[in-house]
């Protein structure tokens, strides 16, 4: 049964888990100069393109395509942003060393740690600037059904940790405390697939991400709440790529 679970589990987060980093808009098409020639890159330019790639970073890391999150990362790490402020430059500088730090992370588990820092660099730049506003998330789950389908409770996953992140990078307390709330209110009961609970082990894991919702209520600071994003994050590839792959 789990190699079925498994096949339809291929590739999902590209398809699933990709709504914008700040409930913003459909992601930028690929870059292209967006200035006149010789201008460099302007913030809008970075926050739209260079940016989204953090955004790409996480969902691969989803994924467990590890070697698509060390691409995406030093991709971020290898921007040049002189257009910018010379008062952004630390910001900057602590984005592009996790990105660097995430490009060259040997395993899943570290990488997703530094996915989190960026993260966690980003929402320590709008607050620093203050000029991004504050959006609360609109799109909300239906209540879990009783018992909740494998697929309800990976959505659930993917909206939570959608919210988290942007409660880090936005950054948003509200969307923060969503993102824990969507967590917690995960059935206790074994998901279903195919007509039958889930086995005591993949439930195990389940209730393993479950409890990350009471960790994130807990967690106060930026730094403790990209700590717990990281560990989050990490569970999510364990899962997946621990799956038979098709074409190994
Ligand atoms: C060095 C400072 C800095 C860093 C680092 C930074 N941002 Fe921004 N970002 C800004 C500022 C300032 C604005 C507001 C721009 C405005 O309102 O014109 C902004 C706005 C945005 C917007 C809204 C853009 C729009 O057009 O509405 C997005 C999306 C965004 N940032 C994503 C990110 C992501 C993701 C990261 C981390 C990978 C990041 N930013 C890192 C300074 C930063
Ligand atoms: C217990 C193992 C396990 C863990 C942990 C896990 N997943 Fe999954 N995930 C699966 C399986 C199995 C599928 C395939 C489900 C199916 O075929 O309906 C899947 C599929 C998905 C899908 C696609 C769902 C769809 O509708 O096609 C998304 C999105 C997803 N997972 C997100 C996440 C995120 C985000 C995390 C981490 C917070 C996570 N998952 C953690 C096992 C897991």
């Amino acid at each position: 049964m789990l190699a079925m679970l498994v096949l339809a589990g291929c590739g999902h987060a590209s398809t699933a888990a990709k709504p914008p980093v700040l409930a913003a808009s459909a992601p930028p098409p690929a870059a292209s100069a967006p200035t006149a020639a010789g201008q460099p890159p302007d913030l809008e330019y970075h926050m739209r393109v260079s940016f989204w790639s953090a955004v790409e970073a996480r969902d691969a890391l989803i994924d467990g395509d590890l070697a698509r999150v060390h691409e995406r990362t030093n991709y971020l790490a290898t921007q040049r942003f002189d257009a910018l402020p010379e008062r952004w430059r630390y910001w900057l500088g602590e984005m592009q060393t996790a990105a660097r730090e995430g490009s060259m992370a040997p395993n899943t588990d570290e990488a997703a740690q530094w996915v989190a820092e960026i993260a966690l660099s980003c929402g320590s730049c709008h607050g620093y600037s203050r000029q991004a506003p504050e959006r609360i998330p609109q799109a909300t789950l239906p209540p879990a059904a009783e018992p909740e389908a494998l697929a309800q409770r990976m959505q659930r996953h993917a909206q939570a940790a959608q919210d988290l992140w942007v409660g880090l990078a936005e950054p948003s307390d509200a969307a923060w405390q969503r993102g824990a709330r969507t967590l917690n209110e995960a059935s206790p009961q074994p998901p279903v697939h195919n007509g039958e609970p889930v086995d005591p082990a993949v439930l195990e894991q389940l209730d393993q991400v479950k409890a990350f919702g009471l960790r994130a209520v807990l967690a106060r600071t930026p730094h403790q709440r990209a700590q717990v994003y990281g560990e989050l994050l990490a569970r999510c590839p364990r899962c997946h790529t621990n799956m038979v792959r098709p074409h190994p």
